[in-house]
């Protein structure tokens, strides 16, 4: 068999991510303080696959270029593809074709965390010699995932995005291909919404009798496309982390699982794990509770936080109530306004959410 190649998607616009998406790629989101872009590089440095390309669109490549450079820092070499359009993950692979050639590849969602990485599948793959392998995993919303049906363990149907699906199975954003997948690709139409689904490709490869293997995911899977998800993949990732404290802690406690990074300051303070508190942070007289991961250089001072994700250099300061559920971009400030006449005081970019006491 050829080496196997690697292919991560970091295009799209991120739309359900907004307004966070509307200045930075939604894979660069991070999850525990690492952008989510990043586990998906590890799972590949980790299984030994050192090619790797990483689909790019023009208005976020250069971010992502610049978060993940050549791939060294992860011992692999990173080749960035440009797709002019989102026109779909089936598009994805035929604007890879080039860099792909006749190698078979595991394509990975750079939005998607998967749990206990990707070696297992890939034996799987390497063991059985399918033409391609899905990865499923019940879900309680399968109308918005691809959904499979199987019949005697084989794959029969696949739908993107079912109004009424026909099973709870939904299709998780790593994939596992044979070249067999670029005819496929140039053989289906673009679907509803105007994509080239990798949905329809692996039906095709089904429907012309060839053989689409499928994997019930065992750990736990997010697509981190939105908020809850989001928030959901922080708790999932907090919840293996180990606590180490680099700080400082001044008239100050941690319970449980904390990682205080390098230079982060607290004073009279108390956190409760598992959290992350980011390089130069400062906590002042606050609470930060369980699931939380504080960014590098941002300020917490007179408030409680629980289960949010606060991007560097975000502020949050005298809030009476505690924030939770939350999600802070890039020197976002939240805090009181002492200022006449008593009012609030909004200065919030498109598609923003505030929600108030
Ligand atoms: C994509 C795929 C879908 C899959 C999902 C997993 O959806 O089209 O089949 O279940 O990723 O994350 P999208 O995120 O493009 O809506």
């Amino acid at each position: 068999m050829q080496e196997l190649k690697g292919l991560i998607l970091s295009g799209g616009r991120g739309t359900r991510l907004r307004p966070i998406t509307h200045t930075s790629a939604k894979q660069l989101v991070p999850v525990a303080n690492k952008p989510v872009l990043f586990y998906a590089i590890e799972a590949m440095a980790q299984a030994g696959i050192d090619d790797v390309g990483v689909i790019i669109a023009p208005e976020t490549g250069d971010e992502i270029r610049a978060a993940a450079g050549d791939g060294s820092k992860f011992g692999v070499k990173l080749t960035y593809i440009v797709q002019d359009d989102p026109l779909g993950l089936a598009h994805a692979v035929l604007t890879a074709e080039p860099f792909l050639g006749q190698s078979p590849f595991v394509m990975y969602l750079g939005d998607n965390l998967l749990q206990g990485g990707i070696e297992d599948l890939l034996a799987a793959f390497q063991e059985h010699g399918p033409d391609a392998l899905i990865l499923l995993t019940p879900v309680p919303d399968p109308q918005n995932y691809g959904v499979a049906e199987l019949s005697d363990g084989a794959v029969v149907k696949l739908v993107e995005k079912p109004a009424q699906p026909a099973t709870d199975l939904a299709l998780v954003g790593v994939y596992m291909f044979t070249a067999a997948v670029h005819a496929a690709a140039r053989a289906i139409k673009p679907s509803a919404r105007g994509e080239l689904e990798i949905t329809d490709a692996i039906q095709h490869l089904v429907d012309r009798g060839l053989r689409v293997e499928p994997h019930i995911v065992r750990g736990w899977w997010k697509d981190t496309g939105r908020l809850e998800d989001m928030l959901a993949a922080n708790q999932l990732v907090l919840d293996t982390i180990v606590g180490h404290v680099e700080g400082e802690l001044i008239d100050s406690q941690v319970d449980g699982r904390v990682v205080i990074e390098q230079g982060a300051r607290l004073e009279r303070s108390a956190v409760r794990g598992p959290a992350i508190i980011g390089a130069g942070a400062r906590l002042i007289n606050c609470y930060v509770g369980p699931y939380t991961a504080v960014g590098e250089g941002c300020t917490i001072e007179n408030a409680e936080v629980e289960h949010s994700i606060l991007l560097a250099g975000a502020t949050v300061r005298d809030l009476d109530g505690r924030m939770e559920a939350s999600l802070l971009g890039r020197n976002v400030k939240i805090g009181r306004d002492h200022r006449q006449p008593r009012a609030y005081r909004f200065l919030v970019g498109d598609n923003s959410e505030i929600g108030i006491l």
